[in-house]
């Protein structure tokens, strides 16, 4: 019955592990919730009084597909001041989140055949959107050695005559890795040199610590008309639910997701998109506070992890989550996750959902109280002084 398409896409690896933290809450557990994947703020105040404004002003029917001309103006102004690169809003779409302009720019941009580059570990959708184009992902290892730095010359190996797309991740989910413009500038050159298109999923930028700078590709020369630039709502400003992300990118390849998008979603809630200008024009000092508290958080959560005997663990410098190495316990990384469920009680992401260079890792999300990140390191320690021996060395 189903095509051969959707049956080739595999449902998310967590999810048997997230409906077992569920039923265990639902029996009235406490599970401390490292797997989160979202701020534990509540979107900034001013910005639903926007969207409370613009339903009251009845702001309720359709609006163009490539979002409303005045939020489009406000989205190239921020990337022309905070990323260094000059759009006019012609070469901008408003999608219902960043995760659908990730899928419209790949299914506009690679034909079936088509090899597409992934940094691994990946954030889980983009093999599946590159699977649903019918094009062919290609992974590209970073390691635990190199801070988990993508590096020009790794991609360099593993482009052929069929690679037509890079995906970056800087910030990155899972790793926290953030790319230094030395790495980015290196990384544009390889494309240049290789005639590659580069999507650049930038979700997390404002989630950078110790003085890391987020550099965005699109702004270094020459780049700009082969790169489609994408960013959202949902982790800055708290916003996961309301469902609003961007892309920017040459002009013919935003009119391409927009027709696309004309014809599937039609277009952003249109309330949402008003309260979006208000994320964009508005006060930043909740970002900065939220920025603020997940470093603290960040510093401790990873000092606490490294006082976990034979654990080793980066010190993430972008995103909300920390990518330990637990592999003295388990290389098997859903066997660890499921164990530290059920018998210490926290939800963690193993890392192995993440690509094979994740495996024998976890993900833990800092998005949570510190109390949380007390108790959750507290539990996994006394948890794994019982872990069974016989594992850590399969
Ligand atoms: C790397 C990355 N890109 C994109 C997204 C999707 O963001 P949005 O909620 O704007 O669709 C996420 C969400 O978890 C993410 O981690």
């Amino acid at each position: 019955m189903l095509s051969e398409r959707i049956r080739r896409v595999q449902p998310s690896a967590t999810l048997e592990i997230t409906a077992k933290a569920k039923a265990l809450r639902a029996q009235g557990k406490k599970v401390i919730p490292f797997g989160a994947g979202e701020p534990d703020f509540s979107t900034p105040a001013h910005i639903k009084r926007a969207l409370v404004k613009a339903l009251e002003e009845d702001f309720i029917y359709y609006t163009p597909a490539a979002g409303i001309p005045e939020l489009r103006e406000a989205i190239a102004e921020k990337l022309e001041r905070e990323n260094g690169i000059c759009y006019d809003s012609e070469e901008i779409v408003v999608t219902p989140g960043a995760k659908m302009a990730l899928y419209a720019a790949i299914q506009v941009l690679v034909e079936r055949g088509d090899e597409v580059l992934i940094p691994s570990p990946w954030w889980v959708s983009y093999p599946a959107m590159v699977e649903l184009a019918e094009a062919r992902a290609v992974f590209v290892p970073t390691y635990e050695e190199d801070g988990f730095r993508l590096l020009a010359e790794a991609i360099a190996e593993k482009i052929t005559r069929r690679t037509k797309l890079l995906i970056l991740n800087s910030p990155c989910n899972p790793t926290g890795a953030v790319l230094g413009r030395e790495d980015v500038r290196a990384i544009a050159e390889v494309c240049q040199d290789h005639g590659i298109f580069v999507l650049s999923d930038e979700i997390y930028e404002y989630m950078v610590y110790d003085g890391a700078e987020h550099v965005s590709i699109a702004s270094l020369e020459g780049m700009k008309e082969r790169v489609v630039t994408v960013n959202g709502f949902s982790k800055a400003y708290s916003m996961t639910g309301w469902r609003i992300g961007y892309a920017a990118g040459p002009r013919e390849v935003i009119k391409a997701m927009t027709r696309l998008q004309a014809h599937s979603v039609s277009n952003v809630t249109s309330f949402v998109q008003r309260a979006a200008i208000e994320a964009l024009r508005g006060s930043q000092e909740e970002v900065k506070r939220m920025v603020e508290a997940f470093d603290q958080r960040r510093r401790y959560m990873v000092e606490e992890l490294r006082s976990i005997p034979r654990v080793s663990c980066v010190m993430p410098r972008g995103a909300f989550y920390a990518f330990p190495n637990f592999s003295a316990y388990d290389r098997d990384s859903f066997r660890l996750a499921n164990y530290l469920l059920d018998k210490a009680g926290v939800a963690t992401v193993p890392g192995a959902a993440f690509g094979s260079e994740g495996e024998g890792y976890l993900r833990l999300s800092y998005a949570t109280s510190m109390e949380n990140i007390r108790e959750g390191i507290a539990r996994i320690k006394r948890a794994l002084e019982r872990y069974p021996k016989k594992f850590s060395g399969s």
